[in-house]
């Protein structure tokens, strides 16, 4: 099985980004070959700030190292230097009916938020397919905002074997977990940096986690009602890191009532900060030693390059170059 997964440099990492995909991907790398990427060809649609766009690569590659990915079992690379992507991107969108990517909801969102769309955000899921087919990739784990662009690129795959020659690219499977496909941000909605309503994995000080988690939106139960667990954004984020006795004491305190939100907020604060506080402790090794973060992003180029020639000559060959 060769799993791939990757996400762009575009900022700080939420939890929603933490369950989503890199946890799910940390999991996976002791189950098969494992390839994840930073995407920065991609938050070149977004970011056009080169020193913002390097500060990002730097800081998403320590964060991702920190919360375990380990490069002795995974291949770990910056997209950009796999060259090769682009070029499998070019023939690819010469099989990509325009309409396919007219559909697509995330850049219809985009457009609708306002920002002037360039090419390269219209052309975001065939750069995408490009990632995932030239590592024949079969399984790639990612939050439920990116099942369309994996079905993009499995018709796009398929639009490719069908023109030149069945089983000359793999055909993915998305990998999305039901219990963290969608993780609910400070005021309910999708957490996402475009709400700004994120809980990050690292936040600059426990102060300011604790002020976050202070503002999740409640409803205004008094303090001595018995509360609905069932609709609580406090529950469904402290399941995400505490074990299932901890999960159903704190729902049947809600249920039994007299204590208030903030009592239950403080609880989660506590379950978050201990849960990322040995990443953190890496994360800090991790900045002093800016040298191995460069050897593990060099080494796992190399590596990568190696694969996606492998593929390259194959559709080359396939197209009649
Ligand atoms: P954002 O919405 O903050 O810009 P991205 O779109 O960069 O996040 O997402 C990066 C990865 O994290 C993707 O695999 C995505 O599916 C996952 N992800 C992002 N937000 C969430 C969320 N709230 N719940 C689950 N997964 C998420
Ligand atoms: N579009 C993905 C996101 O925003 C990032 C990404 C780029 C990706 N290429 C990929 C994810 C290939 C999985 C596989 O999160």
């Amino acid at each position: 099985m060769r799993i791939l997964s990757g996400i762009q440099p575009s900022g700080r990492l939420h939890i929603g980004n933490f369950f989503g995909m890199m946890e799910p991907s940390i999991r996976l790398q002791d189950e098969g070959d494992a390839y994840y990427f930073i995407a920065d060809y991609h938050a070149l649609t977004s970011t056009h700030d080169p020193a913002a766009l390097r500060d990002h690569v730097r800081n998403l590659a320590i964060d991702f190292l920190a919360c375990g990915l380990d490069p002795e079992k995974a291949t770990f690379w910056r997209q950009s230097d796999v060259v090769e992507v682009t070029e499998l991107a070019w023939i690819l969108s010469c099989v990509t009916p325009m309409g396919l990517l007219e559909r697509c909801v995330s850049y219809k969102d985009k457009v609708a938020q306002g920002i002037s769309p360039s090419h390269g955000l219209f052309a975001y899921p065939v750069l995408q397919a490009a990632d995932i087919v030239i590592f024949d990739a079969n399984v790639v784990p990612v939050g439920k905002d990116q099942k369309q662009h994996l079905e993009v690129t499995r018709d796009i795959a398929q639009k490719f074997n069908d023109r030149y020659g069945d089983g000359l690219l793999v055909i993915p499977d998305p990998r999305i977990r039901e219990e963290t496909a969608m993780v609910p941000g400070l005021d309910g909605r999708k957490m996402s940096k475009s709400y700004e309503n994120t809980i990050d994995i690292f936040e600059e000080t426990e102060k300011k986690l604790r002020t976050k988690i202070m503002k999740i939106v409640t409803d205004s139960t008094p303090v001595e009602e018995s509360k609905d667990p069932t609709e609580s954004y406090i529950v469904q984020l402290y399941r995400l890191f505490a074990g299932g006795d901890a999960v159903a004491e704190m729902e049947a305190s809600f249920r039994a009532g007299g204590l208030g939100y903030g009592h239950y907020k403080q609880q989660l604060f506590e379950s978050i900060r201990d849960y990322f506080a040995p990443m953190r402790e890496r994360r800090e090794q991790l900045v002093l030693d800016p040298g191995y973060v460069d050897d593990v992003l060099a080494e796992g180029a190399r590596k990568a390059r190696l694969q996606a020639k492998v593929v390259m000559d194959r559709v080359r060959n396939a197209i009649g170059m």
